[in-house]
């Protein structure tokens, strides 16, 4: 499909509102992206005439809710290039499937001394779940430091892997400033050391063409809500020897393939990991966002944000007291703080004046702390936005200035 960015907008029935009295410029797709008609029918036409349990039962709906949430499964799995449907599983999104990972898969193998490498451009999601389990472990965390353009340190990355690193977290892509770690060669190196690599795909899913077999990924991880389908919904990517190795996480229906008081056995992957009754609209919603998605060419869609945050950063950098924070261009996001002013008070500025954008730390205190700040103001452009959008945001951060 031709990429014409009118014809896509007018496909987001959220984007015609008025905030505060002015059309909304939803700058704020990292954080979520807004979803297309095409997907917010999917959801309610399942409610509407299709929601039943799914792998229960023997009624018509049933089968049909099953063949259509095992279909998206399957959607999932063409998308990211893992070998079988049997390689993914459903979860609440990116935080949810590293938890998982870290409970089952770390928890079931390391041992004190071991060590879990994460950079210091990490968002929490990469980085607690790991925390906690080296305290149940004895594991140690290391971390890899940020350079002083806030990406991650390569040099350091591979002086501090060793034979005691069993577990490598990458990000994919940084939600605070867009960076995007040479992941294949830092798996590789992992590999090389005889650890595995969970790559958290929260950012990257929605910017290049992932193939999990290319990234060399033995965990992948993402969620759905930023990649235009609702959110509560995502998938985790394992390969298969490692998921049919771990212990269950969540005990439950539909893990389990037997259940007695003198014991109980387990269903086989993907089932063992998704106790109770799942997402299934979400899961379909998902496979529909990802179809809808990939209607267009990821190169067309990547240009055109990389036009826009060309401009946007353009403008931004005649403007006085402004400072952008470890800028990274061809990506969709710039970070910046405004000298002498809270992040807060300019996102309040420009929310007044029907812009919306991220102020805070982003779920990344230590990316925050190493680059000495608190929190920054954080403009991320989403597959929907005009030049237009980002010549009347520029416009409203001259005018909160001139308020400052
Ligand atoms: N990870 C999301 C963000 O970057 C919530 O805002």
């Amino acid at each position: 499909m031709n990429f014409d960015v009118n014809e896509i907008r007018d496909q987001f029935p959220a984007l015609k509102q008025t905030i505060n009295g002015q059309p909304l410029v939803y700058l704020d797709s990292t954080a979520t992206a807004q979803k297309p008609q095409v997907v917010i029918d999917t959801v309610t036409q399942y409610y509407q005439t299709q929601n039943a349990n799914v792998h229960r039962g023997s009624h018509s709906l049933t089968a049909h809710a099953t063949n259509q949430f095992e279909a998206a499964r399957q959607t999932i799995a063409d998308f990211i290039g893992a070998s079988s449907s049997k390689e993914v599983v459903w979860t609440r999104g990116a935080t949810e499937a590293l938890n998982l990972i870290a409970q089952t898969y770390a928890r079931s193998k390391l041992k004190s001394g071991d060590e879990i490498l994460i950079g210091e451009v990490e968002h929490h999601a990469n980085i607690v779940p790991w925390q906690i389990v080296a305290e149940q472990t004895g594991a140690k965390i290391v971390k890899v430091p940020m350079t002083a353009d806030c990406s991650l340190d390569i040099k350091a990355f591979h002086q501090k892997l060793s034979s005691k690193t069993k577990i490598v977290a990458l990000t994919q892509m940084s939600n605070v400033n867009g960076y995007t770690p040479p992941i294949r060669e830092l798996t590789q190196a992992a590999h090389k050391v005889g650890a595995i690599a969970v790559i958290d795909g929260s950012q990257g899913i929605v910017h290049e063409r992932t193939n999990v077999a290319d990234l060399d990924a033995d965990f992948y991880v993402f969620s759905g809500h930023k990649i235009y389908s609702p959110a509560g919904i995502g998938a985790l990517y394992g390969k298969y020897q490692l998921l049919e190795a771990m212990p269950p996480w969540h005990g439950g229906g539909k893990m389990v393939e037997k259940v007695s008081f003198s014991g109980t056995t387990y269903s086989d992957v993907p089932a063992k990991f998704e106790a109770g009754t799942p997402n299934v609209a979400g899961a379909i919603s998902l496979a529909k966002a990802i179809q809808w998605f990939e209607q267009y060419s990821i190169n067309d869609i990547e240009q055109h944000l990389h036009q826009l945050q060309d401009f946007a950063y353009q403008a931004m950098c005649q403007l006085e007291d402004v400072k952008v924070i470890g800028y990274q261009p061809n990506s969709n996001i710039i970070s910046f703080i405004v000298d002498g002013v809270h992040h807060q008070d300019v996102a309040t500025l420009l929310d007044k004046q029907g812009i919306a954008v991220r102020a805070g730390h982003h779920c990344a205190h230590p990316f925050m702390e190493s680059v000495g700040i608190s929190g920054t103001v954080r403009v991320s452009f989403g597959i929907y936005n005009t030049i237009e959008e980002v010549k009347v945001f520029i416009k409203a951060l001259e005018k909160a200035l001139d308020m400052l």
